[in-house]
């Protein structure tokens, strides 16, 4: 299973969650976060406002799902979130060593 944090725009963020929908992944978990990418310090829009800070706020999407699905889950955000513009945000992929499904006990891909 792999780990896939996408940190995108929060403007983004419905289509994104939509596209994967579509493509059957029906599990995430979605957080409000702050940060910063290499144009720190810089001035940055977000919602029509000028940031002169160092943290913008952002969304991040966590999605675990199948090795198989990784590069399906990395493609639709990818081409969901993509506007072109300074700031649209990084996708982090990383391994995941397990899940389990607390009602049932399943684990693994069974749990997703
Ligand atoms: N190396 C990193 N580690 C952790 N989070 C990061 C990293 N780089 C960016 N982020 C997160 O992603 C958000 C958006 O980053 P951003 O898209 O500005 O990256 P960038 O490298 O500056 O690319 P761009 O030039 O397109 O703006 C940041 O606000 C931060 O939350
Ligand atoms: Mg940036």
């Amino acid at each position: 299973m792999k780990k896939v944090e996408a940190i995108v725009r929060h403007f983004k963020l419905e289509d994104v969650k939509n596209a994967l929908n579509e493509h059957d992944i029906h599990g995430m978990t979605v957080t409000e976060v702050r940060g910063f990418g290499r144009q720190k310090g810089h001035t940055e829009r977000y919602r029509g406002a000028e940031y002169a800070v160092e943290f913008v706020p952002k969304a991040k999407i966590e999605i675990v799902c199948k090795d198989a699905s990784l590069q399906m889950v990395v493609d639709t955000i990818l081409h969901t979130a993509q506007t072109g513009e300074i700031g649209d945000g990084k996708i982090f992929v990383s391994d995941l060593q397990n899940a389990i499904r607390i009602r049932t006990g399943e684990t693994g891909e069974d749990a997703l």
